[in-house]
């Protein structure tokens, strides 16, 4: 197929677009570059053996999104989009504007260029308060902060699309904990500034950028007190969106699908499963609570399993494994 990806030089679309590449899709891509490189691209190039066009573009601007998708695409994969829950809490406009508007947009250039098969790239965090584990699509739905609210309302603008029109084919990927790398080190996570989530500040702190981790509560409810999460390897989480694309044609309108592993693991865990990896003790000390922190969510993955024929295959250890080769062959990232 013709796909075109969105936020392609950023950390799960430059995954997808690599796998996307080795199926033999053609793939064309764009970004705004606000929270990451075009290196990013060149990589997946190189590691593909095959051509990525790009082109510097934003959700926001209509027109060039217009103009682009009349180029004509079989499909589109839609990354794009600001993605820092604390972030999100400073700046709730901000993220509405370029999360919510700007989907808004893309889907109105899907509409009129005719294209209507999408993969969403949504979150777990639109399950809100987490009232039974694991968590299955029927959970009930709800924002706890700004970003999620943003990933709730372009689920919501998906299907009202879907609704009018049946013709829509949206299958909605609901990520848990994203991490790992390509396991030839060359592309991966690359945080701007003070990393929020757990594993790049971990493996900040194994190649010493980072002088220790703050273990955010040490007092759940929790085997180890520690907050626990379904932590799954980026290259899984790429593949699922493959098994989305293929399976597009099987249901009609929009469908949520949790990407998720269906095994969560704590703080504790995974710092020591990342000191394993990286052959040296990582510095902790136990912090208070982050406000807004549930103490434990994992997925129920079977609806992926069944309906799309996908699961995920790499463990903890392998997660850490390809995340320090990333983090230790790239101290900086894509940067100088
Ligand atoms: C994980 C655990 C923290 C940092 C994120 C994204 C969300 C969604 C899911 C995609 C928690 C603890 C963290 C630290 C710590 N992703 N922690 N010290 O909050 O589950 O959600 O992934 O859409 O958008 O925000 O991930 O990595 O921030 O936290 O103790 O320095 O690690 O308390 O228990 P979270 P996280």
């Amino acid at each position: 197929m013709k796909v075109l990806v969105t936020g392609v030089s950023g950390y799960i679309g430059s995954h997808a677009a690599l796998e996307l590449l080795k199926a033999g899709h053609e793939v064309h891509g764009f970004d705004n570059l606000s929270n990451s490189s075009e290196e990013a691209v060149r990589r997946v190039r190189a590691l593909a053996g095959r051509p990525l066009r790009f082109e510097r573009l934003d959700l926001l601007d209509a027109e060039g999104l217009g103009r682009l998708l009349k180029e004509g695409f079989d499909a589109v994969l839609h990354f794009a989009g600001l993605k820092a829950v604390g972030e999100s809490v400073e700046k709730p406009e901000l993220y509405r504007r370029n999360n919510v508007d700007g989907s808004a947009n893309l889907l109105a250039a899907m509409e009129a260029a005719g294209c209507r098969k999408l993969v969403f790239s949504s979150s777990c965090t639109v399950y809100g308060e987490v009232r039974e584990n694991p968590v299955d699509e029927s959970h009930p739905l709800g924002a706890v902060n700004p970003y999620g609210r943003t990933k709730l309302d372009v689920e919501n603008l998906c299907l009202e699309r879907a609704r009018l029109d049946p013709r829509w084919r949206i299958a909605l990927l609901r990520y848990f904990n994203p991490v790992g790398a390509h396991d030839s080190g060359r592309i991966g996570e690359d945080p701007r500034g003070v990393p929020n989530n757990l594993m790049p500040f971990v493996m900040q702190a194994a190649v010493g950028r980072r002088d220790k981790v703050r273990v955010w509560g040490n007092d759940y409810p929790t085997p180890d007190g520690t907050g626990v999460r379904d932590y799954i390897h980026v290259v899984d989480l790429a593949l699922g969106h493959l098994a989305a694309l293929d399976h597009l044609d099987a249901f009609v309108g929009a469908r949520a699908f949790n990407l998720g592993t269906g095994r969560g693991a704590s703080v504790l865990e995974v710092i020591a499963a990342a000191a394993r990896a990286a052959g040296r003790e990582i510095a902790y000390e136990i912090a208070p609570r982050r406000p807004g922190d549930a103490a434990a969510i994992w997925a129920d993955p079977a609806r992926a399993r069944r309906e799309l024929g996908w699961s995920a295959r790499l463990g903890l250890e392998r997660m850490c494994a390809d995340h320090w080769r990333w983090q230790k062959d790239n101290p900086n990232g894509y940067g100088a």
